[in-house]
């Protein structure tokens, strides 16, 4: 087989130890399928950790593309700047809200995270930053020490940051008779830790509205609301990374959307060029202000053929916006009921969750110890679903989550199909 073959000298050449991922050499993708190179098709539904969103390559992207090629590739905003890149920004500004005007760009999540939080300092002239444990905001230096899981190996992690409890349901951290309470709890530790650390000040919280990589988990909605009121009063930010919710995943366009709250400074990414690397740091008007030149530089921020494809996913969006949404809406509603029926059946699926298109399913070894079943995960994902044609991506604190994130045009019939090959699998592990 060709992919053998492939694999072979990807392993002798490549850091390929660097990540688990699935064993396929992809040739070509379109829609929800993803082909590899001997031919064999896979439903996408990690949608490269949901970044081709709307599919692989629809036809008005490659072609957005293609004619950027033809008049410009080289360049970035901190050289000179693109017509892409003014109206692609205006874009992406007209889905915010009037407060949050100013946008920033860096080629991927890590360092708009670390972008983030030095605009964060500079503004509040604070150092502190508060972040919640088993977080992911990304695997830089910076962007790593400023996520609350693992990775001793690379630190040491600085002084400046403290760790706060995230209101996981399922698993409360502070043992909770239920969501409500858990999600109180955890806010009341924040406003002690703002207001009870000795000497130390927070410049703000950067947080996940819905751990992704954490285990897809969703705090009870009020947290937000509440937080936002308790770091207001303490002159304090809300870091809003939505890099894995936004642009319309979980049914909104971004999460803070559905929580009445509006952050101080947004980081998004995934989603926004269906595929080529783009983040951005959007923020209000006078928290912009505080940077000044020489604050931040990268070559590879905002290249013209990056931003020609965000133009083109942003132009598609605002138009179709209320289309893609309602399907998000009802497709994830029925993909819920479905796995729900699924959890009834499986002794080993110990809770479904999600909002829209990103769902969580979580496996344990039984639903009475709850013991999370990592390998079992794994060869799920990484084996059964995908011998059967199906691409899913583990998650979660104990690498014990199906994240369940088709592309957000996905119909009820390709729901069937994938549910049907993960209740196959599901069987299969449990034996
Ligand atoms: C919530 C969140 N923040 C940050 C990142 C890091 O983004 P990148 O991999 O582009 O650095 C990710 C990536 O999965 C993410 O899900």
């Amino acid at each position: 087989m060709l992919q053998d073959d492939f694999l072979r000298r990807l392993d002798s050449s490549v850091m390929t130890n660097l990540f688990k991922t699935h064993r396929i050499v992809v040739r070509r993708a379109k829609g929800l399928y993803v082909e590899d190179v001997d031919g064999k098709k896979y439903m996408d539904f990690m949608t490269v950790i949901t970044t081709a969103y709307l599919g692989h390559n629809p036809d008005f992207l490659v072609e957005a593309i293609k004619e950027a090629a033809d008049k410009v590739i080289a360049g970035g905003s901190y050289v000179y700047y693109s017509e892409y890149l003014v109206e692609a920004s205006e874009k992406l500004l007209s889905l915010f809200p009037k407060e949050l005007s100013k946008v920033a760009f860096k080629p991927g999540g890590g360092e708009a995270v670390e972008l983030a939080l030095k605009i964060a300092r500079k503004h509040t002239k604070r150092q502190e930053i508060l972040v919640t444990m088993g977080s992911y905001h990304g695997r830089t230096t910076g962007s790593l020490s400023f996520h609350g899981s693992r990775r001793k190996e690379f630190g040491p992690v600085p002084p400046s940051m403290a760790y706060i409890p995230y209101p996981y349901c399922y698993r409360c951290p502070v043992e909770a008779e239920n969501c409500e309470k858990c999600s109180e709890s955890i806010a009341r530790l924040i406003e002690y830790y703002l207001k009870f650390s000795g000497n130390r000040d927070y410049a703000g919280l950067i947080i996940e509205p819905v751990q992704g990589v954490g285990g897809v988990i969703y705090p009870e909605d009020s947290f937000f609301p509440r937080i936002k009121r308790i770091l207001e009063e303490n002159g304090s930010l809300l870091i809003f990374d939505e890099i894995q919710t936004g642009m319309g995943r979980t049914g909104t366009t971004w999460r803070f959307e559905a929580l009445d709250i509006i952050p101080d400074i947004v980081v998004v990414a995934k989603g926004m060029t269906g595929g080529l690397p783009l983040a951005a740091v959007v923020t209000k008007e006078e928290i912009a202000r505080s940077m000044e030149p020489g604050d931040e530089h990268s070559t590879y921020a905002a290249p013209p053929l990056v931003m020609a494809a965000a133009n083109a996913i942003l132009g598609y969006y605002k138009e179709k916006k209320g289309e893609i949404l309602k399907n998000v809406r009802e497709m994830g509603e029925y993909a819920l009921k479905r796995l729900n029926e699924l959890k009834e059946r499986h002794k080993i699926i110990g809770d479904v969750r999600g909002k829209g298109l990103l769902i969580g399913i979580e496996i344990v070894k039984d639903k009475e110890s709850k013991r999370p079943a990592k390998e079992e995960t794994a060869s799920i994902c990484f084996n059964k679903a995908l011998n059967r044609g199906l691409l899913l991506a583990t998650s979660g604190w104990y690498g014990n989550v199906i994240r369940f994130a088709p592309p957000l045009t996905v119909s009820r019939d390709e729901l069937d199909k994938a549910i049907e090959i993960l209740d196959q699998s599901i069987s299969e592990v449990e034996g």
